[in-house]
């Protein structure tokens, strides 16, 4: 079968399960069309009604009540088709259009409609058939049916483009009622004067009303007036193409709303858990240790996330080693057992504690779900260690900072000996996952073991950033990686955020009984207060009017922030049913909380399995749609487990940055030199250098082009310093091209294994300076790339000098996958690709932060810019200096600034005219 027939096939299935889903039309059909017909036959009198048949130009006599019934059978099939094809459109097109916006193509989307046309047409005109049958006999049912059929198209035509260019349902349905009333009754010649006036035959309906009372009356074939509704059916589709065209095309104000919270209903379960994860956790894991008992209860917060379609350094590392597909769950394991095991046992744990959690992960594309189970479980592993009654504050605690340590040596070596921590591990180093944003997490965990308390809400949600949001970002980062970004756009921040606290307050209320039960009320004063009495009875286990109040004030602001429809605008279609379904889930878990009154403090409610069903099947369908059409990024197998070393880069990641409070100054000169004063109007913000000449330098000496770069080395440190003893912002190294590697293997060698040195082991380490890396993971060696990234990670916080070494750089590169991302944003529907500007572009570089070059250097006597920073640079003050770098010192860096001070910098602007020099002499007084 070919990708597009698969496309086809997949989305004719979930077009008909939709119509399917549309209750209200199957009781339309079952009921609508017998009555309908049926009362028309009885109601009408039978006496004849004389008319002049234009299809066969006969003059007929029918009675009244069959002539109304074969108009009241075409009535009842246009309004069907219309109602239902409108409404499958009209609700679905936000999800068309993501689907269209993450590449899935229109054609099979917009075939598939015409077939789920195609069938509902040709059962309701068969049905209608039928019933006509069982009163008389028309002279040709066959004919009959066919002229119901097309009717049933064009009315089917007209309901998708009024779905796709109509905004409020109630104009769809009334536009849709209206003209089939209209066309109808003013051809039907009981209820029409006019049925015989010439303009009738320009009604979207003449072609079928005119077979059809010929099926009823005549024995004529009237293949014309078929072909004629067929030429209606055509032109009610082009509007219907263009239509879904128009709704389906990229647009940032564009985007389906989230659902609307279903009205009334209820769920369950104590807090701290991520949202998402929470929504995606819930229960109680540790089955992988039965020592440290079940528990509940877990933590959720949220940070600020990177724009998704911005190329972070992993997604730098994966995507060259990166293919498209989708694996079956036992290859993306390996076959290591032990692996198959723990993530085995993660989701066994996961649907388990919390089948609706389980379900949501199964929401997820088949291949991120082991590490949606890895994750889940981790983060209720931890929240079970802190929250059992059968250990002191202290002793829980303390567990917590083991399982912590534990994950810290796990990380290190690649694996582990406790299954969740090995699923874990391996969910890390597969996806890349920088796991010690949780470490913040998993501390505040350990410290809630203490208790909390909260003055307001401002401290409440604080405490839900902390503790929730890097699980919540664990789970974004793995859609990220995959290609499917679940990354809210920059103006639905503010919406994600609160969406993770009404998650958070969802699990509070919901495990209020079980967090009551261990004297904890996880609430803020400033609420508490606002309902005098209310904690007193909470805490007594009592159900009093204040709680009550209490209660649904707060389950009515958790309502308000988990109600955010606009929060999934842009997103992958994909991600956003995760992301909308983990709503709704939640909405109905707050209208379990309602319902449940004083049951709440006994037990965690749930909503009921009917709910959850409503909830999850579509959402099943609609994700196994977004899926099946959007292939997905996925990692080659992780690199194998680093050895052991005395200082591994995985646990470095994971360690507090306690050595940043030992920073160092630079070393001083040798010769006691002093940076110039600089005003700091005359002082770059960004200093980028070509660092050439080593191999010259090198050659002269009579050495190896080896030891011309180990002294560049020497040199780029030189710089460092005199950077930071002069007060520079940014300072950017050129160390290696992309073109570079044409060079001798071993000289490549050289240079890469010289900065893997001055990484590892580099005096700069220890300075107050953040490394980052800007280039290509490409060729480069596996640990060289891992020592690179790992400084980036351990520097991030450091507020000195921002040192970017540009190592298998190459500004066309950059350029390239700077579109690529670009290109991908914009398919995400996160950028309109008719309103990109500059600005949007230099959003998508792989360092958006990096400000423009001010003054680039070269040493080595050549005056070109190879290649660098094509982007940054372009209005760059231009450096050039005879010496080879490894020549250079700090003091030539001071000297080149000193120089940029005095260059006259007009960016396109006219030269100030001089004030000494005016321009037109002035007459002398
Ligand atoms: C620059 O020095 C360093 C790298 C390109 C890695 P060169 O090696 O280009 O030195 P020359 O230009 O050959 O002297
Ligand atoms: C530019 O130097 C690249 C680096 C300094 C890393 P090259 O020596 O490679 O540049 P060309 O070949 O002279 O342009
Ligand atoms: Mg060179």
């Amino acid at each position: 079968m070919s990708f597009r027939t698969a496309h086809f096939t997949v989305a004719t299935r979930f077009a008909l399960i939709e119509h399917g889903r549309n209750r209200f039309a199957m009781v339309l059909v079952a009921l609508f069309v017998p009555v309908w017909t049926t009362l028309a036959y009885l109601a009408m009198p039978d006496d004849p009604a004389r008319m002049r048949l234009r299809a066969t130009g006969e003059t007929l006599a029918p009675h009244g009540n069959e002539l109304t019934e074969i108009s009241g059978a075409l009535n009842a099939v246009t309004l069907i088709t219309g109602f239902m094809m409108f409404a499958a459109t009209f609700s679905g097109s936000g999800f068309d259009r993501r689907l269209a916006l993450a590449g899935y193509p229109r054609v099979p989307l917009v075939l598939a409609k015409v077939t789920a046309l195609a069938l509902v047409s040709a059962v309701v005109a068969g049905y209608a058939t039928a019933v006509t049958c069982l009163a008389w006999t028309p002279r040709q049912p066959l004919l009959l049916a066919a002229a119901l059929f097309c009717a049933g198209l064009t009315y089917g035509a007209l309901g998708v483009g009024f779905g796709s260019l109509l905004r409020r349902e109630v104009e769809g349905m009334f536009a849709i009622v209206m003209t089939s009333i209209i066309d109808l009754a003013l051809q039907n010649p009981v209820t029409s004067s006019g049925a015989d006036a010439p303009v009738v035959r320009y009604l979207p309906s003449y072609g079928a009303m005119q077979a059809s009372t010929a099926a009823g009356f005549s024995s004529s074939p009237v293949p014309g007036h078929l072909a004629v509704q067929l030429a209606w059916f055509a032109a009610a589709a082009l509007v219907a193409v263009a239509g879904f065209r128009r709704s389906t095309r990229s647009s940032l104000s564009s985007g389906a709303p989230a659902p609307p919270p279903p009205a009334g209903r209820r769920h369950r379960r104590p807090s701290r858990a991520p949202p998402f994860c929470r929504v995606l956790t819930d229960a109680p894991s540790h089955a992988h240790d039965p020592a440290h008992g079940v528990r509940h209860g877990s933590r959720l917060r949220s940070r600020p996330m990177r724009p998704s379609s911005q190329p972070t350094p992993a997604d730098r590392d994966a995507a060259p080693r990166a293919r498209r597909s989708r694996f079956p769950a036992r290859s993306r394991t390996g076959e290591d057992p032990a692996l198959r095991a723990a993530y085995r046992l993660c989701r066994r744990t996961t649907r388990r504690h919390d089948p609706a959690i389980h379900a949501l992960v199964q929401l997820m594309p088949a291949v991120l779900r082991p590490a949606g189970w890895a994750l889940w479980a981790a983060a209720n592993a931890v929240d079970d260690l802190a929250d059992g009654p059968d250990a002191d504050a202290a002793g829980r605690a303390a567990r917590v900072a083991a399982w912590t340590e534990a994950l810290r040596g796990d990380l290190a070596a690649g694996t582990s000996t406790d299954p969740v921590r090995h699923a874990l591990v391996d969910t890390a180093l597969r996806w890349r996952l920088d796991l010690s944003g949780l470490r913040g997490a998993m501390a505040a965990t350990r410290d809630d073991t203490r208790g909390r308390h909260f003055a307001d809400w401002a401290e409440w949600r604080a405490w839900c950033t902390e503790e929730i949001a890097p699980w919540v970002d664990q789970v974004r980062h793995l859609f990220e990686q995959a290609g499917a970004p679940m990354t809210p756009r920059l103006d639905r921040q503010h919406d994600y955020r609160r969406f993770i606290d009404g998650a958070q307050l969802t699990d509070v209320l919901t495990d209020l009984g079980a967090d009551l039960a261990e004297g904890r009320l996880l609430l803020p004063r400033e609420a508490l207060d606002a309902c005098p009495g209310a904690e007193d009875a909470l805490r007594q286990g009592r159900w009093s009017p204040a709680a009550a109040a209490l209660v649904g004030t707060v389950t009515d602001l958790a309502r308000r922030w988990v109600t955010r429809p606009a929060l999934t605008r842009g997103m992958h279609p994909g991600a956003a049913t995760v992301l909308d379904t983990s709503a709704r889930l939640l909405r109905a878990q707050l209208d379990a909380v309602d319902a449940a009154g004083p049951a709440l403090l006994e037990r965690a409610p749930r909503p009921s399995l009917p709910t959850r069903v409503r909830i999850l099947a579509p959402a099943r369908l609609r994700a196994r749609l977004a899926w099946s059409l959007t292939p997905l990024t996925v990692p080659a197998a992780p690199p194998a487990p680093p050895v052991p070393r005395r200082t591994p880069a995985t646990a470095r990641a994971w360690e507090p940055a306690a050595e940043d409070t030992a920073l160092r100054t630079p070393p001083p000169h040798p010769e006691g030199a002093r940076p110039p004063r600089i005003a700091a109007d005359r002082m770059p913000t960004h200093v980028a250098i070509i660092m050439d000449g080593n191999g010259r330098w090198a050659e002269q000496r009579g050495l190896p082009r080896s030891a011309g770069h180990r002294a560049g080395n020497v040199a780029a440190r030189e710089m460092v310093y005199g950077a930071l003893e002069i007060g520079l912002r940014h300072l950017t190294l050129y160390a290696f091209s992309t073109e570079n590697w044409q060079r001798d293997t071993e000289e490549i060698a050289a240079v890469l294994e010289a900065t893997r040195r001055e990484l590892d082991e580099g005096p700069v380490r220890d300075l107050d300076v953040r490394q980052r890396w800007s280039g290509n993971s490409g060729k480069l060696p596996e640990e060289l790339v891992r020592s690179l990234l790992r400084e980036e990670r351990r520097t991030r916080a450091r507020t000195g000098l921002t040192l970017t070494v540009c190592l298998n750089y190459g500004g066309r590169d950059e350029i390239t996958r700077t579109a690529a991302a670009l290109a991908r944003a914009a398919r995400a529907g996160d950028v309109d690709p008719d309103l990109i500007g500059e600005d949007d572009f230099a959003r998508h570089l792989p360092h958006p932060d990096m400000p423009d070059v001010d003054l680039l250097w070269r040493t080595g006597d050549e005056q070109r810019t190879s290649n660098f920073l094509p982007w940054q640079a372009t209005y760059a003050e231009l450096y050039f200096t005879p010496g080879h770098w490894p020549d250079a010192d700090r003091r030539d860096l001071w000297q080149a600034i000193t120089a940029y001070g005095r260059r006259r910098r007009r960016h396109g602007a006219a030269p100030l005219v001089s004030p000494r020099k005016p321009a037109v002499p002035t007459r002398p007084e």
